[in-house]
């Protein structure tokens, strides 16, 4: 394995971190996390049967691995498209590495991750005269939004081989259907969790449709489980992120935006949203994880970020080499006042962009740190995924919640299916819920 393979393809710098977040700080929830680590590898703590993703080279057997680079290859060499259809951790992993990753994204396409019937009729359009490959994912098998996606899409499918099915080993709706359908079938694992899935079938088989190379984001991520795996916050850099995240959120900042100036790594963040989200956010707890795009959001949110409530800390995602030579070209009309940076890579004006950046806000009183990617490619990126799991796990935890479940979930589709009348879920004092119209 080459030499570059033996470290960390991430560096965090924490400078604009302080005042409000020093090393003693980060020292004083050394033992705290020592003992979360303890638990996270006993399998001691809540959710302790959704830690399948600590190991992500043992995930997918080698067997499973071959069969999954077999069936990718198949449908690649005979469609033109994919459609993945699911939502949650059953999508966005898989999204988040193909938008970041694959020379031609628009290989692969969605569905089943909104209710829009504008939405899915354009996609049909879309999709009519392609050779089609449906990869529908979803635990459950149950859950409403793929559930229609599926039903409105399948067939669109070049034919039944050319359908796979990511579901639960031994029950639910989706594994009936694949059996009586003769679909292929890929397991999500008991023990991993939606959010967690991407290195799973759930997220390798559509990554590897898209041409990612999956063993390359499997080695990362597996590099970074062994060199993320000392209980220090101050040597172990996602224990740094728990830690520092922690300190922020008992100072008062109670929204962190994962802030990038990489448009490819938009659903990085959407991922990351999701994974916060739902294993923090519970008990009246927890940091209201959001995404900002930057420079475009420069000229939108900017503005609050600069100077509006002071509850906001940052952490941004650099990427620094591996970008593409593009120079900005010498005009002999400079009445755009451009001239003194002709010549210059757009690369290096985009670089100090995030650091200027970085500078008026921590000024402005926004703390935020930097986490800096060597390059954007698939080992540094699984790299990535893993230290964001890892230091969710171990944040989640330091909060005293299960950071494995998802209570708060059923809520929406509970009143949804009141309204819906599902069987089942009808009753008297439901009707009382139905959204009435009320003029003031
Ligand atoms: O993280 C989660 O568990 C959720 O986001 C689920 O992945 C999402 O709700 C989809 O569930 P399912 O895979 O059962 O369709």
């Amino acid at each position: 394995m080459p030499n570059q393979f033996n470290k960390l393809p991430i560096v965090i710098d924490a400078s604009y971190l302080k005042p409000n977040v020093t090393s003693d700080m980060i020292a004083s929830r050394k033992e705290k996390i020592s003992q979360i680590d303890g638990q996270l590898r006993s399998g001691n703590h809540p959710g302790s049967d959704f830690t399948g993703w600590m190991k992500p080279d043992q995930i997918l057997s080698a067997d499973e691995m071959s069969r999954l680079k077999a069936t990718a290859k198949r449908l690649r060499d005979e469609t033109d498209v994919l459609l993945v259809i699911g939502i949650g951790g059953s999508y966005l992993g898989a999204r988040a590495v193909i938008e970041a990753l694959a020379d031609d994204p628009d290989k692969v396409v969605y569905a089943g991750h909104n209710i829009s019937a504008h939405y899915m009729t354009r996609l049909k359009k879309q999709l009519a005269g392609k050779r089609v490959a449906i990869n529908v994912i979803s635990k459950s098998g149950t859950t409403t939004e793929p559930a229609i996606a599926s039903r409105i899409m399948r067939k669109l499918a070049a034919s039944s081989k050319h359908i796979v099915a990511t579901t639960d080993s031994k029950k639910g709706a989706l594994l009936q259907l694949a059996k009586t359908e003769g679909y292929e079938t890929f397991v999500v694992p008991d023990n991993i969790g939606g959010r967690y899935s991407v290195l799973s079938a759930v997220g390798l088989l559509p990554v590897a449709y898209a041409g990612v190379d999956i063993d390359a984001l499997v080695s990362g991520a597996a590099k970074c489980a062994g060199l993320c795996s000392n209980a220090d916050p101050i040597s172990n850099p996602a224990y740094f992120y728990a830690a520092a995240r922690n300190v922020l959120y008992h100072q008062g900042f109670s929204i962190e935006m994962l802030a990038s100036f990489e448009p490819r790594l938009h659903f990085m963040a959407e991922w990351w949203k999701q994974l916060y989200g739902e294993s923090e956010g519970k008990e009246n707890m927890a940091i209201f994880p959001a995404s900002v795009d930057f420079t475009t959001d420069l000229h939108s949110m900017g503005q609050y970020i600069q100077e509006g409530r002071r509850i906001l800390a940052e952490t941004f995602l650099i990427i620094d080499g591996g970008e593409p030579s593009l120079k900005i070209p010498t005009d002999a009309d400079d009445s755009d006042g451009l001239g003194y940076l002709a010549g210059k890579e757009v690369s290096y004006v985009n670089s100090k962009a995030y650091e200027a950046t970085a500078k008026a806000h921590r000024d402005g009183g926004v703390p935020n740190m930097t986490i800096h990617l060597e390059k954007l490619d698939a080992y540094s990126l699984g790299a990535l995924i893993y230290f964001f799991e890892i230091a969710c796990a171990v944040g989640g935890l330091m909060l005293g919640v299960n950071p494995f479940d998802q209570p708060g979930v059923e809520a929406y589709k509970k009143e949804m299916f009141k309204l819906l009348g599902k069987p089942g879920f009808e009753s008297a004092e439901d009707q009382c819920l139905e959204p009435k119209f009320v003029h003031f």
